[in-house]
């Protein structure tokens, strides 16, 4: 059984109880951690609500907004870690958003303005947050990202996330090379098509039922898998492990034509 009594765990990526970042933290509390968790702020303030009435039994010890768009709100969201915490043991990034259209219509579309949100969001905003966690993270820190195989292959309806993708896969690996040296491993846990809020974005029937249909395990993966081959990551058991994608797919991604 693996435990992380007495680490510190940054869960970004809760919207909902489908949130595979829900699943995540769930694991890091059961394997002791302690946890902080952000919400997207909005307006009226609904995502916070949710995410602070989901996420109570877990006894987070401290909740921030963050949008991975702001960096006053990065900023502040490590201050407040500083303040309670000192320091940082464990870094979930879990988020991606693009605009529709630029999933879903001809790639060969996708503009300016909307090929730069989706990379801000859902690549950029790993390397920002490394660097605002970095002062707070020692020798055997870990940072874990989720992406997907549309970064590699083209799939169907994944369009401008594809190319965020693989370039939040290329970050991984340079981050892990640049952090290297201080003992902090960065790593990607590419994950099968799960129904969640960001997925019903893209084409994940067609694609949860491809998966079910020509994967080795003959079923799509569930959150927990995916958050406990995140937990490993999280763990002293991967110590030599870093820059790396771990496919936690039933297999999908071995399978040829
Ligand atoms: N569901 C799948 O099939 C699947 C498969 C592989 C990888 N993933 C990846 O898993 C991660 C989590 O997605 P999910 O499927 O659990 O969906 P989700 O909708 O539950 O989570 C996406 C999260 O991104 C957050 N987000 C969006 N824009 C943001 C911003 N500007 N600042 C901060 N947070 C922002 C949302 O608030 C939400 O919590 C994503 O990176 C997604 O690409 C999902």
């Amino acid at each position: 059984m693996i435990t992380l009594s007495g680490k510190k765990a940054l869960v970004t990526g809760i919207a909902n109880n489908r949130s595979i970042a829900w699943s995540i933290a769930q694991k890091l509390h059961e394997a002791g951690a302690s946890l902080a968790i952000t919400y997207l702020p909005d307006e009226k303030g609904r995502f916070e609500s949710k995410v602070r009435e989901l996420t109570a039994p877990l006894a987070p010890e401290i909740y921030a907004p963050c949008n991975v768009q702001d960096d006053a709100q990065i900023a502040e969201l490590f201050e407040t870690i500083t303040r309670k915490w000192g320091n940082l043991d464990i870094l979930i990034h879990c988020l991606a958003f693009a605009n529709r259209d630029d999933l879903q219509g001809p790639f060969s579309q996708i503009g300016r303005e909307g090929y730069s949100l989706a990379m801000d969001v859902s690549a950029y905003s790993l390397i920002a947050l490394c660097r605002a966690a970095l002062p707070l993270m020692g020798p055997g820190s870990s940072v874990v990202t989720l992406t997907y195989i549309g970064g590699v292959r083209v799939m169907p309806g994944y369009g401008v996330m594809g190319s965020a993708k693989a370039a939040l896969e290329a970050n991984t690996r340079y981050l892990a090379s640049d952090l290297g040296s201080r003992e902090v491993r960065v790593n990607a846990v590419s994950a099968g098509p799960i129904r969640t809020l960001a997925a019903s974005a893209v084409n994940i029937h067609e694609a949860i039922h491809k998966t079910e249909a020509v994967s080795p395990l003959k079923r799509s993966v569930t959150q927990a898998e995916v958050a406990n081959a995140v937990l490993f990551l999280c763990s002293d058991l991967a110590s030599a492990i870093t820059g790396q994608t771990l496919y936690a797919d039933c297999g999908f991604s071995i399978v040829g034509g």
